[in-house]
């Protein structure tokens, strides 16, 4: 089970999130059980509150929830936070005021939204959590997003196979890389990650060289590449002046391309790198043979299927989710529809993205 510990705290709850196999609570069902009931005004108002520009996926949502929602007649007001928490708190506040039927929310900081969702769920709103889920809250109905811990299981394994396919015989030496601790999808794809590397580094397969393998050890606040560069920099000094650095588990391209910029700056021969969201640089590297991985999770398809879910409400029929027992945000189990990530190296990158019109043409010659 994907647990967010009960009564546990923002950042306390995201470091003691207890994680088995994936795909344990998937479902073919729908659940009706919350909003949606009775429907609304065709040509309502729906919020979408995304987070920061932190990765390429967030900008093409903004566009694909602009177009898709005006394309099936609502209103659509679709905010970027690029200020933080406090201007995110503000929009959904707005949105509430504006008598938005549904608000979909792409969280900076999942546990921070409390009385905005309650001042939304009040209003007789639906709230959707995107790609991230929201903590600590009754008031949430839904969550829609990738299966986070696939994700990370996508990238340990990828991880291990670019090693034995570039780095020669084991032990190999590597360094961890998580995303945002405010982000509850960060420990997700680290939990992920480690269930495929943490039994490879107590054989001794893997050996990480600066003894950096907790969570709050590897985290990098905001997502921003300037934190991981300077991180790897301090690693690569304090633990690879003699040594080589055979691998990185990077969770996503952005964060993959700073640790790459901080090998190069070392000297260094490019590791194995792990990444995920196929942004237009990374897969560049992946075709040149520098990056390994990355992970296809197509924005067109998350922002369709939150679409879908808007509909069955404004419909007031059952909101169609797959997974009722995973998604456990600490208050209650949020009903979950999870689409399936798929792992991107080389070999694989044309037949992947051949219907993606900025991405296939990448991997052709
Ligand atoms: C998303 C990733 C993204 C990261 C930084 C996560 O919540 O799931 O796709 O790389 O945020 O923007």
């Amino acid at each position: 089970m994907r647990k967010f510990t009960k009564g546990a705290v923002a950042l306390a709850a995201a470091a003691t999130l207890a994680l088995a196999g994936c795909g344990s609570g998937r479902t073919e069902s729908t659940s009706g059980s919350t909003g949606g009931s009775g429907g609304f005004a065709a040509g309502s108002l729906i919020g979408v509150a995304l987070p920061q520009k932190t990765s390429e996926n967030w900008v093409l949502a903004e566009g694909l929830f602009n177009d898709g929602l005006k394309a099936a007649g609502y209103q659509a007001d679709v905010q970027f936070a690029n200020g933080g928490v406090s201007e995110q708190q503000n929009q959904i506040d707005a949105m509430v005021t504006k008598g938005a039927k549904v608000i979909v929310v792409g969280a900076i900081d999942g546990s921070q939204l409390n009385t905005q969702l309650k001042a939304a769920k009040d209003s007789g709103a639906t709230v959707i959590a995107y790609d991230r889920l929201l903590l600590n809250t009754n008031d949430v109905d839904y969550y829609v997003a990738f299966d986070n811990y696939k994700v990370g299981q996508l990238q340990g394994q990828a991880l291990l196979d670019g090693l034995k396919a570039r780095k020669g015989s084991s032990p190999w030496n590597i360094e961890l890389i998580a995303g945002s601790p405010d982000d509850a999808n960060s420990q997700v794809f680290f939990n992920g990650a480690m269930s495929v590397l943490q039994p490879k580094i107590d054989d001794g397969t893997l050996k990480v060289l600066s003894g950096q393998t907790t969570f709050s050890q590897v985290s990098t606040q905001g997502w921003k590449a300037e934190n991981a560069q300077k991180r790897m920099d301090t690693v690569l000094s304090g633990y690879y002046s003699s040594a080589e650095l055979d691998g990185i588990l990077s969770p996503n391209d952005t964060l993959a391309r700073a640790a790459m910029t901080s090998v190069k700056a070392a000297g260094k021969e490019i590791p194995v790198v792990t990444g995920q969201d196929s942004e237009v640089e990374s897969v560049k590297s992946i075709m040149a043979g520098e990056q390994y991985s990355t992970i296809f999770k197509d924005t067109n398809k998350l922002v369709a299927q939150t679409i879908t879910m808007v509909n069955a409400l404004q419909k007031g029929e059952e909101v169609p989710v797959n997974d009722t027992k995973s998604y456990d945000n600490g208050v209650k189990i949020v009903p979950a529809y999870l689409l399936d990530p798929v792992i991107v190296t080389k070999e694989n990158a044309a037949e992947v993205y051949k219907d993606d019109k900025t991405l296939g043409p990448l991997t052709k010659g």
